[in-house]
């Protein structure tokens, strides 16, 4: 499912030490799990989020799920709400990728090739395309 052919830009790095920097915002006073994110999308602009958690365990919500609602905050047209390439990072003993609810709201603003890295503090561990990682998504449009 991992596609390591796919290319690390210095884009993916800027994005990876922003990612990094939202890491620190977490609040996960529950699972003390931190975790960041940086997408950037097809008209270029970066949008950052952290995990959010609650008391009431199950009203959390993730990462990702922060990263968009930024994005669509500041969207503005123009593709700057379609999501191109995602990092993701946490500190796992393996590389960390988005939940099954995450996978559906990327897709929602992204494409099957929509590039999600999936990185720890040492750096990106594996990339994938959106494709890979929710294939047969679910898409309310007929196809044609
Ligand atoms: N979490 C994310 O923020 N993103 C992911 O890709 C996976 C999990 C969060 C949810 C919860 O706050 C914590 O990690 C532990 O599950």
């Amino acid at each position: 499912m991992s596609e390591p052919s796919l290319a690390l830009t210095k884009d993916s790095l800027e994005l990876l030490s922003l990612a990094t920097k939202a890491r620190d915002k977490a609040y996960v006073p529950y699972s003390k799990f931190r975790v960041g994110v940086a997408l950037r999308t097809r008209s270029g602009t970066v949008h950052v989020g952290c995990n959010i958690e609650n008391a009431s365990y199950p009203e959390g919500w993730c990462a990702e799920t922060s990263a968009i609602s930024a994005m669509i905050m500041a969207s503005d047209g123009a593709g700057s709400s379609e999501i191109e390439e995602l990092v993701v990072v946490a500190e796992h003993s393996q590389p960390i990728t988005p939940c099954g609810g995450c996978r559906q709201r990327i897709k929602e603003f992204g494409t099957p090739e929509t590039v999600i890295h999936s990185a720890d503090l040492n750096g990106i561990q594996k990339s994938f395309t959106l494709a890979g990682l929710l294939p047969a998504a679910f898409d309310l449009k007929a196809e044609e």
